[in-house]
């Protein structure tokens, strides 16, 4: 395939925490300078499976691109729009529901997770998600797909769901592929749940110094850790994992001095939120910078819908050529 194309898609969940930047932002900011194009799609369609947590999608959505833009997406080299911008993706996605076997859907596991989670709203959109999402990626004929582990069910699902198009049509589509950071998964401060929004145990990008101080000293440590003169555990201390990417060149000492405990949790604690507060710093000024300019965010997100929506035609018309529709 001549063309390296990343295509990644976020739900609008506005100010975005370490996890999200650790976990997806700094991939998809690095992968920008190793391939020939970056889409990044801001997925509002898909937060109205969910309608009670997606909340205000206008200012969810400008919130996360304005963290993204701090980050260092950079809209000359990658296209960020708004998903539902670029109605050819809906068209596609009622055409891959066609091949796309209902029982497979059913066993999906955010499927299934989301039945638990709202079993007062079981609706068509949440079985169809991983059909959209299939859409999202191959409306632009994307193969690399920066995702988070829990995403591989549906990276798996898609390439399936291609394999029965091009089976049926004729080669259309590339298959897909995960692109995972290394980085596994950021638990939240409370160390037992991955770190989200919706637990309110997350630090975000743009919080407040003070603020992040503050979420820092409230976080979970070693539980066999009760006494300052206790040996401590960094590979069961969430504080110790946040200085592995916040603090590379000292960990050795860090973990060394933990389990000889010649340093305490709080001391621990202090340096994190020392790192961290100078990592944030730069993000900081340039989201303050960016948000000074009130259409910034929004013309970027029209010209990214333009030029997304140059290639979805494309597609579809190759699409229904081929599916036989006039
Ligand atoms: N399902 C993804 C999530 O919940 C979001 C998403 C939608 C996506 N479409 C995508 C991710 C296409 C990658 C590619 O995080």
């Amino acid at each position: 395939m001549a063309n390296r194309r990343v295509f990644s898609g976020a739900r609008p969940t506005g100010k975005q925490h370490i996890g999200n930047y650790i976990g997806a932002i700094q991939n998809y900011v690095k992968l920008q300078e190793e391939f020939d194009e970056c889409i990044y799609c801001v997925v509002d369609l898909h937060a109205l499976a969910s309608l009670q947590e997606a909340g205000d999608l206008h200012a969810n959505s400008y919130e996360m691109v304005l963290d993204w833009l701090a980050a260092g997406l950079d809209p000359k080299k990658s296209i960020i729009f708004p998903q539902s911008r670029v109605s050819e993706v809906s068209e596609l996605h009622v055409v891959l529901s066609m091949v796309t076997p209902l029982g497979h859907l059913f066993r999906v596991p955010t499927f299934k997770e989301k039945v638990r989670q709202q079993p007062d709203n079981v609706n068509y959109g949440l079985l169809g998600y991983p059909v959209l999402m299939t859409a999202d990626i191959i409306l632009y004929k994307a193969d690399t797909v920066p995702v988070g582990e829990d995403q591989l069910p549906h990276l798996e699902f898609a390439r399936e769901i291609v394999r029965r198009f091009n089976n049926t049509f004729g080669e259309t589509f590339p298959e897909p592929h995960a692109r995972l950071t290394t980085f596994a998964r950021v638990m939240g401060i409370d160390g037992v749940q991955k770190m989200g929004k919706s637990l309110n145990n997350h630090i975000e990008l743009s919080a407040a110094p003070q603020e992040v101080e503050k979420r820092v000293r409230s976080m979970m440590t070693d539980p066999a850790r009760v006494y300052r003169t206790d040996p401590g555990h960094p590979e069961v201390c969430n504080v110790y994992s946040l200085h592995k990417f916040y603090s590379p060149e000292r960990l050795e000492e860090i973990a060394a001095d933990c389990r000889g405990a010649k340093i305490g949790c709080v001391d621990c604690k202090k340096m994190l939120a020392t790192k961290l507060n100078a990592s944030l710093d730069p993000f900081r000024q340039r989201r303050a910078e960016f948000a000074g300019d009130p259409n910034l965010v929004w013309d970027i997100l029209t010209d990214g819908a333009n030029r997304a929506r140059a290639i979805a035609v494309e597609t579809m018309a190759e699409v229904r050529e081929k599916v036989g529709l006039a």
